[in-house]
C-alpha cells in the first residue's frame, strides 16, 4: 500500500468580516501518496491558495484562520499545532514555492546566504558547510555556473534563474511534501516548460510529493497523477489523469476542458468559456455552487448541495447529475 503523506479532511477556512465569518474553503477532503503529484485546478478565487497556505500553517498570516477539519501530515495532526511547531515543519518537511520568485527572494541577502539559511536552522550545518551545500543544490536545479552565481543576488539573475534558486531554497532540506503554488506563470514559455521538467526530475530524484497549484490544464495534464478541480471553495471532482480528462464528469470540469483549444469532446473541438463568474463568498448561491453557470441545473441542484459520489475507486463528483449512477461517499 502506499503511504499517505498527507490526509485533509473536511478542511474548512475562512475569513472574519465585521459581523460574520466568509467561508473560503468548504469541507475539501483530499489525500496524498508518497512520490505522488496533485493537481489544485480551478478559477481565481476557487480557495486554491487559502487551501495551501492552511496546510503550511500560514493562513493566520493572511488574516484566515482554520475553521474546522484536519489536516495529517504523516499522520501526524497538523491544525493543532503551535506556530513553533509549524516552523519545523515548514521549510523542513514540507516546503513551498510560491508564483512570483522575484517576491519570494529577499533582494538584500545573497543567493547562496538565503539557501544557507535554510540549511543552518534545520539541519543544523555550519555557515561553511551550508554555503557548500548551496552551490550543489544550484547546480542540481541546472543554474549554470553555480559557484559565481551562489554570491550573487536576485537582481543580477533573471526571472527563471530566481526560479530555479526558490526551488533550491525549497528543496534544500529534502522535504516530504513541496507546494507549489502557480510555480511557473510569471516566467515566459519555455522557461516555464524547463522548470516543470526539473520539478519532475527532482521529484523522481528525492521521492517527496508534490502538490501543484496551477490554472493551466495543460500543465495539469503533463505533471499530475491526480486532479482535484476546485470551485467556489469546493472540491467539485477528483480524479486520475486519466478519469479527468478522459472521462470528466462534472459540467464545470467539462467547461474548463473546452475550453482548452484542440481539446475533443462530445460537443467537438468547438472552443468556449464558461459563461458568467465565480460568485463572490459573501453572495454563494444556494444548493450547488455551479448551478447559476451550468448547462444542465435542474430544481435539486438550486435546492440542495451535492452529495459527493464516487464514480469508480478513483474518480469522484459532487453533482446531481450522477445521483443514480453510483454509491454516495462521505461528503
Ligand atoms: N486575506 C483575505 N481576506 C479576505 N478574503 C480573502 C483573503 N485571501 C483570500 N480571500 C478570499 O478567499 C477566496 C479564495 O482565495 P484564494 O486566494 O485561495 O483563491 P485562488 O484559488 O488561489 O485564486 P487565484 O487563482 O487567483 O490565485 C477568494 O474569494 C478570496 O477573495
Ligand atoms: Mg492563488
Amino acid at each position: 500500500m502506499a503511504e499517505k503523506i498527507l490526509e485533509i479532511r473536511d478542511l474548512t477556512c475562512g475569513f472574519f468580516t465585521d459581523d460574520h465569518v466568509l467561508k473560503a474553503t468548504d469541507r475539501i477532503s483530499f489525500d496524498l501518496n508518497r512520490g505522488e503529484t496533485l493537481c489544485i485546478v480551478g478559477e481565481s478565487g476557487s480557495g486554491k491558495s487559502v487551501t495551501s497556505l492552511a496546510i503550511m500553517g500560514l493562513l493566520e498570516y493572511s488574516g484566515g484562520v482554520i475553521l474546522d477539519g484536519s489536516i495529517k501530515f504523516k499522520g501526524e495532526e497538523l491544525t493543532t499545532k503551535s506556530q513553533e511547531e509549524l516552523r519545523n515543519i515548514r521549510g523542513n518537511k514540507i516546503a513551498m514555492i510560491f508564483q512570483d520568485p522575484m517576491s519570494s527572494l529577499n533582494p538584500v541577502f545573497t543567493v547562496g546566504d538565503q539557501i544557507a539559511e535554510s540549511l543552518m536552522i534545520h539541519q543544523g550545518m555550519s555557515r561553511k558547510e551550508a554555503m557548500a551545500e548551496a552551490v550543489e543544490l544550484l547546480r542540481q536545479v541546472g543554474l549554470p555556473a553555480p559557484e559565481m552565481r551562489v554570491n550573487q543576488y536576485p537582481h543580477e539573475l533573471s526571472g527563471g534563474m530566481c526560479q530555479r534558486v526558490v526551488i533550491a531554497i525549497a528543496l534544500a532540506c529534502k522535504p516530504d511534501l513541496l507546494i507549489a503554488d502557480e510555480p511557473t506563470t510569471a516566467l515566459d514559455v519555455t522557461v516555464q516548460a524547463q522548470i516543470l521538467e526539473l520539478l519532475k526530475s527532482l521529484q523522481s530524484q528525492m521521492g517527496m510529493s508534490i502538490i501543484l497549484i496551477t490554472h493551466d490544464m495543460g500543465v495539469a495534464s503533463e505533471m499530475a497523477d491526480r486532479i482535484a478541480v476546485m470551485y467556489a471553495g469546493t472540491i467539485v471532482e477528483e480524479g486520475t489523469v486519466f478519469d479527468i480528462f478522459d472521462h470528466p464528469s462534472h459540467p464545470y470540469t467539462q467547461g474548463l476542458l473546452n475550453s482548452i483549444p484542440g481539446y475533443e469532446t462530445a460537443r467537438g473541438t468547438e472552443l468556449y468559456a464558461i459563461k458568467g463568474s465565480i460568485p463572490r463568498l459573501s453572495e454563494l448561491p444556494t444548493g450547488c455552487r455551479f448551478h447559476p453557470r451550468c448547462p444542465h441545473a435542474h430544481d435539486r441542484c438550486r435546492a440542495m448541495e451535492p452529495v459527493k459520489i464516487d464514480l469508480s475507486e478513483t474518480h469522484r463528483t459532487a453533482c446531481w447529475l450522477y445521483d443514480d449512477k453510483a454509491e454516495v461517499g462521505e461528503r
